[in-house]
Order: structure tokens, then sequence, then C-alpha cells
């Protein structure tokens, strides 16, 4: 069989999966209309009770209608404090509808139950939490809906702000929905916590928090500042990437776009990248790759104009390449629409561990890149319509699956799980400060300031938390992990026909 053949094949395959996935999907559309059904009951009544009892229409809309939290800054020259009253409870009804089930979130949210699985029997006490300190940037405790915090520290950039940022935004978004608990932060890129010291259940391994994992790790994943803006590199809040980038997705179709594979970034920061450099096209070599090398002191004095994300959607390829460790990069790039050629990565955050390869992009060697990225480009060069649908399925993934309520709901469900492992009640340490979108946002300015309003939970949400999908039995997921590995593998195969077809002419 030819190697594009293989290659149809496969795709093929990975694409009925995708339609097994929308048709497991149709409980949505049951739900949608079960929806339509209530709306229309609902309406019923409204019109009903508007036609007989006046005013009373006002009171069925305003029971379900969550109520705004300003964000309440007291004068310049006072010092700023948590108001008291902060919402700790929920404090309104959820919409009828939020209430229908079938409502499940993305299938990565089951790897929380496995990054949790260490202390399943035997808990988390004091002593696990207290020796996770040493590695930690900050320490946060909340406690009967209010958050405190004592900070080790200093990270890097504004990281731990708009991480401690994302933590506030949850407790508006959930308001008393969040149990008591405590826990150490690691904002530094790399994970701490080495499997191979902790060989026996006991004393159990400190439970420490970060944005990445590696197989060989314990560290628990959470999602990263960026989310909430990136000040240093002026990076909007999530949403407001999303939206930029989906308009730039629509002035430039994916048939405008060039046949090649693009990066642009800060290749110093690992060996990895440096070596990405030499698959950039010369007058001798065309990997069918063009690598822009990012300079970050330059776009901080030119006002970002090379950086903006929204205008880096201009290849039908593009390729993630991992940096010290995860990259924040990946979320961006596989929101263009193209096909992400991934590099194969050492490290997970929380949602790459849903991204299937050849349904959401195309594996590339890490340790033959150049050759791997040309075989890449030239078959989605010759079969355009599955690129498409790749780089599409993809940025599907982006949108849906990592819209922002849902990283609101990894992190309240991870913290839910985690918390429920407690073997004690956590209290206020000594010296840590009461933390709250007022002491935070306040007394900033300029970007911080506009990221930080702009990323604001202006009123708490009306839907329930989806809901959280139960562990793999171990079968399935090692039948999951063999499965991407082999898709993985088969990739690797046809490009190694390829080259030996090609080296025999
Ligand atoms: C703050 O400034 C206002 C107006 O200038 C003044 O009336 C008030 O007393 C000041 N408060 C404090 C605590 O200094
Ligand atoms: C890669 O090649 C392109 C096209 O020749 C060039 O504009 C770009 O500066 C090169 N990148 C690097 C890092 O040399
Ligand atoms: C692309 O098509 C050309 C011409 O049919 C063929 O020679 C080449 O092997 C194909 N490459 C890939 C990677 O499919
Ligand atoms: C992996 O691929 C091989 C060969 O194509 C196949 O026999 C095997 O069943 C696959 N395993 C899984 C889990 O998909």
């Amino acid at each position: 069989m030819s190697v594009t053949m293989q290659i149809k094949r496969a795709t093929v395959e990975a694409h009925s999966r995708l339609k097994k996935r929308a048709s497991i999907a149709s409980p949505a559309v049951l739900s949608s209309f079960v929806f339509l059904l209530i709306s229309a009951l609902v309406f019923a009544c409204w019109i009903n009770t508007s036609i007989f009892s006046g005013p009373f229409q006002i009171s069925i809309f305003t029971t379900s209608k969550a109520p705004d939290i300003p964000l309440k800054c007291t004068e310049w020259n006072m010092t700023q404090t948590c108001p008291a009253n902060y919402p700790t409870k929920q404090t309104h009804d959820r919409d009828l509808y939020h209430r229908i089930p079938g409502n499940e979130c993305p299938s990565f949210f089951r790897w929380i139950h496995e990054d949790l699985q260490p202390w399943k029997e035997i808990g988390i006490t004091k002593d696990m939490v207290e020796r996770a300190r040493q590695d930690a940037h900050f320490h946060l405790v909340i406690l009967d809906g209010k958050v405190y915090l004592e900070r080790f520290k200093p990270a890097y950039q504004t990281r731990d702000v708009f991480t401690l940022w994302g933590m506030l935004q949850l407790l508006r978004w959930y308001p008393g929905e969040l149990p008591d608990l405590e826990l150490m932060f690691n904002c530094n890129d790399r994970p701490i916590v080495q499997s191979k010291d902790f060989p026996h259940p006991k004393p159990g391994p400190p439970p420490l928090f970060g944005y990445c994992r590696h197989r060989r790790t314990l560290d628990l994943v959470f999602p990263d500042w960026s989310f909430w803006g990136w000040v240093e590199t002026n990076i909007k809040p999530w949403t407001h990437v999303l939206k930029d980038i989906e308009e730039s997705n629509k002035r430039t179709p994916w048939s405008d776009r060039k046949p090649y594979a693009y990066w642009r970034g800060n290749p110093y920061v690992a060996q990895a990248r440096k070596d990405l450099l030499k698959c950039n096209v010369t007058k001798k070599h065309d990997w069918n790759t063009r690598v822009y090398i990012q300079d970050w002191g330059r776009e901080t004095k030119q006002g970002y104009k090379d950086s903006n994300l929204a205008d880096q959607c201009t290849h039908r390829y593009k390729i993630y390449i991992e940096g010290q460790a995860w990259s924040v990069s990946e979320k961006y790039i596989l929101a263009c629409n193209s096909m992400t050629l991934l590099i194969k990565p050492q490290y997970m955050d929380f949602f790459t561990r849903g991204l299937v390869p050849l349904q959401h992009y195309w594996p590339i060697r890490d340790n033959k890149k150049c050759t791997s990225l040309k075989v890449a480009v030239e078959w989605g060069n010759n079969h355009t319509e599955k690129a498409k649908a790749i780089g599409e399925a993809g940025s599907r993934f982006i949108y849906e699956d990592l819209k922002m309520e849902h990283v609101y709901d990894y992190m309240y469900h991870l913290l839910n799980e985690y918390a429920k492992l407690f073997r004690y009640k956590p209290t206020v340490p000594k010296g840590a400060v009461e933390l709250c979108s007022e002491t935070m946002a306040c007394p900033t300015k300029g970007t911080y300031k506009k990221f930080m309003l702009d990323s604001m939970v202006k009123s708490p949400r009306r839907a329930s938390p989806c809901s959280l999908p139960p562990p793999y039995d171990p079968p399935s997921l090692e039948a999951l992990i063999e499965s991407k590995a082999n898709l993985t593998w088969q990739v690797e195969t046809w490009e190694d026909e390829y080259w030996q077809s090609v080296n025999k002419d």
C-alpha cells in the first residue's frame, strides 16, 4: 500500500472516530430540545402571570438572575480592604435548563482523577501540604468562601499575580461553592515532585500545584496565568484573544494561507527550539518551514506590532514546540484553524491530554524535526481537504472544550476533588492576608488594570458546572494511551517509507 493511501486510511479512521463522538453527543441535541420545551413553558407561564398578576412577571426572572458583584474600590488615599459583605454563598437559583443532565465536561477532565490518584487511599494531611512549601511560590487558603494568601518568593514576571487573580474570579463565578482547602503553588515552568522519590504509598508525596507535569512527576496541573492575561507580552485575557483570532480566521480562509509550516517565538529558552531554526528555508534546502525569531525586548519598545497573535494565522501549518517545559503558545496555535504540527512534547498541561493525533494535530518527531516537518507539509498540500479538517478539529477543540467556562469548571472540579481528600480542617496561617479582587485590582494601573477588569467575572454563573466524568478504568486508560501512541507511530512509519523511497530514486 502506498504511503498516501495509508495516510488516507488513518485520517478516515480518525474522522470516523470524530463522527462517533458526534453521535454520542446526541444527548446534547435532546437536551436542547428539552430546553426549548421548558423555555416555552416558562414563557407561557410568564405570559400568564403578566396577564393575570401584573408586576409578578418580574419576580420570575429576577429569581434566576445572578446579581452583579461590583468592584468596590475605596478612595485613593485609603487602604484598600476586602468588602465585608462579599458573596460567599450561592445567592440565586440556577436557570432551569442548566439543570438538565447531559452537560458532561470534556474528556480531559477525567485526568483530574488520575492526577489525584497518589492520595486516593491515604488522603491529604497537613504534613504533606507542609512538605510542598519548600518548592512553592505561594500558599493559598480558602475558608468559608474567603481567600487568604501567604507569599514565599516572587515568581517570574506576573505569573503569580494573574494565577491568584484567576483563583479569585473562580470564587466570583461560583461563590460559596468551593470547599475549605489549602494549597501550595509552584509558578516555575518545570514540575518538581518526582514519582521516583515516592516509591511507597506512605508518607505520600507533597501535593504541589503547578502549570504542567511530566510523565515522571506528580505535580497537580492547574490552568496557567495567561488565561487572565500576560502583561509582559501584551497577550490579552483568553476570551479576548479567542475573539481576535476568530475574526482573523474569518479574514484569512485556509485556501489563502501560505502552504508552509510557520513558527514564531523565542528560540533561546531551549535547545530544541534552537534546533528548529535549522529547519528554516535556505538557498540549499527547503524543509517547507518558515521560522521567525520573536525579540520580546524590541516588541515591548515598539508596542507589540509584530507579536499580535491574531496576525499569526497566515500559514496553513503551524508548529508547536515546547520551551523550558510546556508552552502557553499551544492554545493560540491550535486556535488558528491551521493544521498544528506538534513536535513531540515532554510535558502536559491540563488540557493537552485531550488532544488526539491525526484528529486535532499532526505529530512531528522531536529527534528529526526538519525531515518530519517536510513530509507533514507535503502531505497536507497533497490532501488539502484532510489537512484543513485536522486544523478545524483542533480549533474546534479550543473554542469548545477549552472555552473559559470550561477552564473555570476544570479549576472547580480539581479543587473540589482535591478538597475531598483532606484529612484535616485547614486554618488561616499566621501572617497570611485576606485576598479579594479589590485588594488586587484597585491599586493597579495601565495594562495590569485593563487585563484584570477585562477578565473579571462580573456576576456569578447562572449555569451549573459541567458534570465531571468518572475515572478511566485501567484497561480503557491503557487502550487510550496506546491508541494515541499507535497513531503517532504510524505517522513515523509513513515518514520513514517516504524517505526510503525518495532516497532510492
Ligand atoms: C482622603 O481624601 C479626602 C479628600 O481629599 C479627605 O476628605 C479624607 O479625609 C482623606 N482620608 C484619609 C484617610 O486621609
Ligand atoms: C527564515 O527564513 C525567512 C525567509 O528567508 C527569513 O525571513 C527569516 O528571517 C528566517 N528566520 C531566521 C530565524 O533566520
Ligand atoms: C505528494 O504527491 C506527490 C505527487 O503525487 C508524491 O510524489 C509525494 O510522494 C506525495 N507526498 C506525500 C507526503 O504524500
Ligand atoms: C496499534 O496498531 C496495530 C497495528 O496497526 C494494531 O494491530 C493494534 O491493534 C493497534 N492498537 C490499538 C490500541 O489501537
